[in-house]
């Protein structure tokens, strides 16, 4: 079915010719070339770094190459600004998404060019235009709705029903998932299918080998900036054959883990409730361990997670810290206490966009060495960004470099390195490896696991089945507000974690 559907468009496809972009200090694509044809979802896949968004951004008209050319169908292209790109029928879907949070749905979908009479915006036309464009893809969104309150995958689709109202036929995502629930990735991935049956280029950035497998029907590779190799043939793929291109080398166990000795109890939690607890919690973790917390989305993992970094006060239970009473009434007496959180949106909560990496790595541990002076406080301070910067692998040309100009995974690994720069005694970390490559992930296996070897008590949240069954040592499960089992790490298997996790239909 595809190839049919190539002969009949076979003028729209879409070739990058030699696309280079230089940044100061940093070349961040250079002489790329592929082609990606109609019908076709074809993945760009790479590193943290490696110049997907650049690509991305040069197709929307975003940046300006700094050599070679765009082709689609027969029509050579440079595209100096977002008119451009979009009046040759692309759309790219960043992720930090182009709409005004202030706005109707509407006026968002065709803002520019609202429909008015003698200067009047006309509502009930703007309304009928909106409900057609939704159709189909998002029916039960309101147009009148404010755009601010709409969900993220809500939001997405606003920004899908935009392009495809403006006509595109080259749609481009990036890392369109990654802040979407599963049902809202179904949805998407269901959209996505449509537009390739209709016959239209679809370009996915991801790092997720899952979706890429099951939507995607060919692969290209990049690796710093440049073209590694495109995969046709997504049946003759494996996954470690995918993954050996992206990273260079064989990852032979990307959980490398090891077996350690528990210290005493380091964290117990007694009959705990609070905002998105349903039944009291109790459970406690030791020093050196890595306990996980698996649960579907909404099962209350952040919400614990809120309540034991005093981000949210609890109305009943009790917490100890080796030993002594915790008292948490604030973030701040946890971090004091030694309880610290690296939240899951690490992007929207920690990022100083126009701070260096340097700073932004050392702005929330600097308070513990500022009684040294400010001498000493300066040469810590470039010592721990530096060390951190190595040991999280950022990919940035130096520790003073802006962190807005580094690549998505390469900011929230800098913001990891922050949290990992304070002294702690229990981490509890929320989707660690969220929007990371592969390769960087292992390396943030191995963090966690030396973390634990110190003694360290870590919590690790994840909807990733894999991972928590691969790095914890124990895994607790939570579904609809209350803790519905444990697993040791010999007991874990896939299907009683997820028999755990699923919540029961009503007794019969
Ligand atoms: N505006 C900019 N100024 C300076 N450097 C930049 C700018 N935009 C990107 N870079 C650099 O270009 C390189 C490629 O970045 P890009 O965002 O394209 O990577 P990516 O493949 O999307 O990575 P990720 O998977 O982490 O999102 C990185 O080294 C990044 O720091
Ligand atoms: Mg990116």
């Amino acid at each position: 079915m595809h190839a049919q559907l190539q002969t009949h468009t076979a003028g729209s496809r879409l070739c990058f010719n030699g696309i280079g972009k230089t940044f100061p200090g940093v070349k961040a694509l250079d002489g790329i070339r592929f082609t990606a044809y109609p019908g076709q979802v074809h993945a760009l896949m790479g590193e943290n770094g490696a110049g997907k968004s650049t690509l991305l951004k040069i197709l929307g008209g975003a940046y300006l190459p700094s050599s070679g050319t765009l082709q689609i169908g027969e029509q050579t292209l440079t595209f100096k600004s977002a008119a451009d790109s979009i009046a040759s029928g692309v759309a790219v879907i960043h992720q930090e998404l182009h709409l005004v949070p202030e706005m109707s749905v509407a006026e968002n979908l065709f803002l520019g060019h609202l429909p008015s009479r003698f200067g009047v915006v006309n509502r009930g036309v703007l309304r009928q235009q909106a409900l057609a464009c939704l159709k189909g893809l998002a029916d039960e969104i309101d147009p009148e709705e404010k755009l601010g309150r709409l969900s993220l995958g809500q939001r997405q689709l606003v920004e899908i029903a935009k392009a495809l109202s403006r006509g595109a036929h080259v749609i481009a995502f990036d890392e369109p998932t990654s802040s979407l629930s599963a049902r809202e990735i179904d949805r998407l991935m269901a959209i996505i299918a449509r537009l390739r049956d209709e016959g239209k280029v679809v370009l996915y950035v991801s790092h997720r080998m899952e979706e890429v497998f099951r939507i995607c029907d060919a692969v290209t590779v990049f690796k710093d900036g440049r073209y590694v190799r495109t995969f046709d043939d997504m049946s003759a793929l494996t996954h470690d054959q995918l993954v050996t291109c992206m990273v260079g080398r064989d990852i032979q166990d990307i959980y490398d883990y090891r077996p350690r000795e528990h210290g005493e109890v380091a964290l117990k939690v007694q009959g705990l409730l609070g905002p998105g607890l349903r039944e009291p919690v109790s459970f406690e973790v030791r020093k050196g361990e890595i306990l996980g917390l698996f649960g579907l989305v909404g099962a209350g993992r952040t919400e614990l997670f809120r309540l034991l970094s005093g981000l949210e006060r609890a109305t009943a239970g009790d917490l100890q810290l080796c030993g002594n009473t915790l008292q948490l009434r604030s973030p701040r007496d946890a971090i004091a206490a030694g309880v610290l959180l690296c939240p899951e949106d690490r992007k929207k909560e920690g990022i100083i966009p126009l701070s260096s990496v340097a700073e932004n790595i050392n702005i929330s541990a600097r308070g513990d060495h500022c009684a040294f002076g400010w001498l000493l406080r300066e040469g810590w301070e470039k010592g721990n960004a530096a060390q951190q910067i190595q040991a999280m692998k950022v990919k940035t040309p130096s520790a003073a470099q802006k962190i807005m100009y580094l690549s998505g995974g390469n900011q929230q690994k800098a913001i990891l390195g922050r949290w990992l720069s304070m002294p702690m005694k229990v981490l509890l970390l929320d989707e660690p490896t969220r929007g990371i490559d592969i390769g960087a992930k292992a390396e943030i296996y191995q963090i966690i696991h030396h973390l634990a070897a110190q003694g360290i008590a870590v919590i690790v949240v994840s909807s990733d089945l894999m991972e928590v069954m691969g790095i914890c040592d124990r895994i607790l499960v939570l579904c609809e507000g209350a803790l519905r089992g444990e697993a040791c790490r010999a007991e874990a298997t896939e299907s009683n974690l997820l028999q755990l996790a699923l919540p029961r239909g009503p007794a019969n």
